[in-house]
């Protein structure tokens, strides 16, 4: 592994209780931030704090992601127990399944759009505020190839990851001059719990599209999201970063 200097700084990761969230708080940690787990699943929480502890500061906070109070009543105590927020990973996502688009329901395509990206809106709406008073941040946003691609019988999850992308984009100019830099990541398919939501058919679609033959690694989008979450950053903002192994044409 090689080093990635993040001493002093203070990160939340959404979804942090497990798979991609998790193994970005780990690195995280071994690179020097503190770090504030939020995640909707308490005992998964709990169980990933313990773990993490070994590596560093490690706070875990229940938050419904998809609620502004509860968004604002973590980011309150974050930055009181830890001092400021200098990084931000809005990484929690759901697939919603797979199916065509006239076969989904349409609650189910509206909670993987309020979830994947109407949440990580409210997130940012919450910390940029918080960031801009140091003058400092570096937020990372996973998306997905999904987003660039539109993965068939996807389609909300498709669409919420490619308006997530858009997201950054923008985000991106506006804080250009503020010293806080926003880009997002769009990995191809790890073996994680998201796995059980999807049928099986559509994961050996997925991996048949990725030129390696193999899926993803949560460490390797790890070692992308800490980068991405350094000083070694800082001439990149508002940009999508592939690592699908070598599925993205663009
Ligand atoms: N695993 C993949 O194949 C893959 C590929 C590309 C992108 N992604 C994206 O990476 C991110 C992480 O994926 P993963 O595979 O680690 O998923 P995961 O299902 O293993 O973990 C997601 C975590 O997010 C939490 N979460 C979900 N909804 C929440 C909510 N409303 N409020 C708070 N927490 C909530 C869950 O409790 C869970 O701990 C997601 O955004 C996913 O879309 C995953």
């Amino acid at each position: 592994m090689n080093s990635i200097d993040i001493n002093g700084r203070v990160a939340i990761v959404t979804g942090g209780a497990r798979g991609i969230g998790y193994a970005a708080a780990e690195r995280l940690l071994r690179s020097g931030a503190t770090v504030a787990l939020w995640d909707i699943d308490g005992d998964k929480l709990g169980s990933a704090r313990e773990a993490l502890r070994a590596h560093g500061t490690v706070s875990a906070d229940v938050v419904e992601l998809t609620d502004e109070a509860s968004i604002a009543a973590a980011t309150r105590a974050v930055a009181e127990r830890h001092g400021k927020i200098d990084i931000l990973v809005n990484n929690a996502g759901i697939t919603g399944g797979n199916g065509r688009l006239w076969e989904l329901e349409p609650a189910i395509w509206r909670r993987v759009v309020e979830v994947n990206l109407v949440a990580p809106f409210l997130v940012c709406r919450a910390v940029v505020p918080v960031m801009l008073q140091n003058g400092w941040g570096r937020i990372v946003n996973v998306a997905s190839i999904a987003g660039k691609d539109g993965n068939p019988n996807a389609s909300h999850y498709s669409a919420s990851k490619a308006g997530l992308i858009g997201l950054t984009k923008s985000l991106g100019k506006e804080l250009a001059t503020s010293g806080i830099l926003v880009n997002c990541v769009t990995p191809a398919a790890a073996k994680t719990d998201i796995f059980d939501q999807m049928k099986q058919e559509h994961i050996d679609f997925m991996l048949s599209k990725i030129p390696m033959g193999r899926f993803v690694q949560v460490e390797e989008i790890a070692a992308m999201i800490a980068w991405l979450a350094s000083e070694d950053c800082s001439f990149s903002t508002g940009a999508v970063f592939d690592i699908s192994g070598g599925r993205a044409v663009y």
